[in-house]
């Protein structure tokens, strides 16, 4: 940046907004934060620029070689800052069992005492930034409005390219409701913490929703996970509560459009646990000739049923929060394309060029690195150049795949909705559930081996039921029942089809069976067939399953006991599955639905029945 920028002049609190409430609670948090000073975000690209500026000169940026990533920049967090913290999370329910037993709960009194004693004066020294933003296109009916206030100026441009901010927010935020998100990196400035450029409180960290007040208050971490509180906070746990009592949905799901060669195009709904390849394929490339695939989402979709009966859905962010190790332009191309700018790279590794590189970002490493920590770094330092869980923060509308319907107030009409997770064995390649109830009861089966996305064992199984384990903002008893809610809501014929898939089944050498990325356009296209009424399925105890030959592999390199084993329904394995399973479930006491109890009791008196042959289980589906 050659021109030095000024801090832009700031608008008092009453001539920047009408709203009481918005007025009232920004007073009661700076008397309680006491910043030096407050910054009332326009949303402007000078704005923007300014802030890049400070954080440039504050060490927290730096600036990437123009030429090679223009706009572009490289924050390295504090070793103690690097993922979402789980065991930090809370709901804070008026009633413990109201949160559930998968949540961390503090009863809000309680916590709302600890919350005021840390954030008193938190941001003395520092700058207040205010930003009102949209989740979703501004305007639409299914979008939310939330105001977050922060002490970080990193957070400050990222909650610029993740989500709609501004004075348009404000205009359509009138009188109106809007979800408070207080933020701060908890750490108090003295003389010693004046020059951290990544400050933080690695020690002492809240993550904090008060659902019933639809509050969020997040301390000590800048982490995005965890301090853009548009993400999981409000997109998830607060609207999860309130598309429950809202009779919508709130999922950590990505929305894709797929044309098919006759030109007929539907959308697709998918969850996976984190870093399980929703951004892969949310932006898939298809090898099949003649398909297309385009994104709405990779990570969140809010669904709303139209007045057609049919469940419109729309991405409520307006970027990319991705994991950069492995991608690469032959996993990710479109994502490759979408970071080539503009673009806010964290725990990455600096090139000697002053670009950025990763692990599996090329075949052969550069010779050498500075490393996400700031060390030197060659292909022998037998250590990680990038943290595992390093991410680029890209605005979506530089996705070379976005989809024109990408911000579509209405949303898109959602054709099928798909789980899946990183299973070595057990599950299939795909399958279809048999009705709503039993989709439901696959989507609280879903389990996943942990990666690096979650604090805790890389490559440990853990329940993750509908990928939403850590993103839940109620009794994820309740959750599994308000799912059954939904299906009664509409007729199956306007339902999306439920399917599961897994793209990480192993062979007995340990080997990736299925080839995965754009291969996946296979799988895709044989749901995309069910839906239509065409695709041919045999009926296994466990759901529909691609007959022989109805998975298109034209001109796949795989072999046949490949295919069948990534086809096959492993009785014995899904038996020790749904013993696991049943244990799980009841940890939800008597919230655990009965419904998917009989679904869990069916399945499991189908795969023991004594006479099936090897194939007497299967029937030709309808
Ligand atoms: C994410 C996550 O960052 O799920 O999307 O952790
Ligand atoms: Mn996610």
């Amino acid at each position: 940046m050659s021109k030095k920028k000024t801090t832009p002049a700031q608008p008092s609190l009453e001539s920047w907004t009408s709203n009481r409430s918005l007025i009232n609670w920004i007073r009661k948090v700076r008397e309680l934060c006491e910043p030096d000073n407050v910054w009332f975000m326009d949303g402007s690209k000078e704005e923007y620029e300014c802030l890049i500026e400070k954080l440039i000169k504050a060490g927290t940026l730096i600036k990437l070689n123009e030429k090679l990533r223009p706009g572009s920049y490289l924050a390295r967090s504090s070793p103690g800052d690097v993922a979402r913290v789980e065991d930090r999370t809370f709901i804070c329910s008026k009633n413990k069992i109201d949160a559930g037993p998968t949540n961390n709960w503090k009863e809000p009194e309680e916590m709302k005492k600890i919350l005021d004693s840390l954030f008193k004066g938190c941001m003395r020294g520092r700058t207040m930034y205010v930003i009102p933003f949209s989740m979703g296109p501004i305007g639409s009916p299914i979008a939310q409005i939330g105001v977050q206030i922060t002490d970080s100026p990193y957070v400050a441009v990222s909650m610029r390219v993740m989500t709609r901010i501004g004075k348009k927010v404000l205009d359509i935020l009138g009188d109106g409701f809007f979800v408070p998100c207080l933020h701060s990196v908890g750490m108090p400035l003295s003389k010693s913490q004046k020059d951290i450029p990544w400050p933080c409180n690695a020690e002492n960290k809240y993550i904090v929703h008060f659902p019933e007040t639809r509050e969020i208050w997040s301390y000590g971490s800048g982490y995005g996970g965890n301090a853009l509180l548009g993400k999981k906070c409000l997109s998830l746990r607060i609207a999860s509560v309130m598309g429950r009592d809202g009779g919508w949905l709130a999922e950590h799901m990505l929305i894709l459009g797929i044309t098919n060669p006759q030109g007929e195009k539907k959308y697709i709904a998918a969850a996976f646990p984190s870093a399980c390849g929703k951004t892969n394929l949310a932006m898939m490339t298809p090898t099949i000739p003649g398909w297309k695939v385009e994104t709405v989402g990779d990570d969140i979709a809010w669904m709303k049923f139209g007045k057609d009966g049919r469940l419109y859905a729309i991405n409520p962010e307006a970027g990319f929060f991705g994991v950069a190790p492995g991608t690469s332009l032959k996993s990710n191309p479109n994502a490759m394309a979408t970071i080539r700018q503009n673009t806010i790279f964290t725990n990455v590794a600096l090139t000697d060029e002053g670009d950025v590189w990763w692990e599996a970002m090329t075949d052969t490493p550069p010779a050498h690195l500075i490393d996400w920590q700031g060390r030197n770094w060659t292909p022998d330092s037998g250590e990680r150049s990038s943290h595992p869980n390093s991410r680029f923060t890209a605005p979506a509308s530089q996705c070379p795949s976005i989809d024109p319907a990408w911000e579509d107030k209405a949303g898109v009409p959602i054709s099928a909705i798909i789980f899946g997770g990183r299973r070595r064995d057990t599950v299939p390649l795909v399958l279809e559930a048999l009705n709503w109830k039993h989709g439901t009861f696959l989507g609280a089966s879903v389990s996943s081996e942990m990666t690096a996305a979650q604090e805790g064992v890389v490559g440990k199984l853990r329940h993750d039921p509908f990928a939403m384990l850590p993103f839940a903002g109620y009794n994820m008893g309740d959750y599994f029942q308000h799912w059954l809610n939904i299906g009664e809501k509409s007729s199956p014929s306007l339902l999306p089809k439920i399917f599961f898939v897994n793209w990480f089944r192993r062979g007995q050498d340990g080997s990736y069976l299925w080839p995965g990325f754009g291969e996946n356009s296979r799988v895709l296209k044989w749901i995309l067939e069910r839906v239509s009424g065409e695709g041919a399925a045999l009926k296994t105890p466990i759901g529909y399953l691609p007959k022989k030959n109805a998975l298109d592999v034209e001109g796949l390199n795989i072999t046949k006991t490949a295919l069948d084993q990534l086809l096959k329904v492993d009785k014995e394995a899904w038996i020790k599955d749904l013993e696991h399973l049943r244990d799980y479930f009841k940890l939800f006491g008597d919230r655990f639905p009965k419904t998917l109890s009989e679904e869990l009791n069916e399945l499991e008196r189908k795969l023991k029945e004594k006479n099936t042959k090897k194939d007497a289980v299967l029937k030709e589906a309808p």
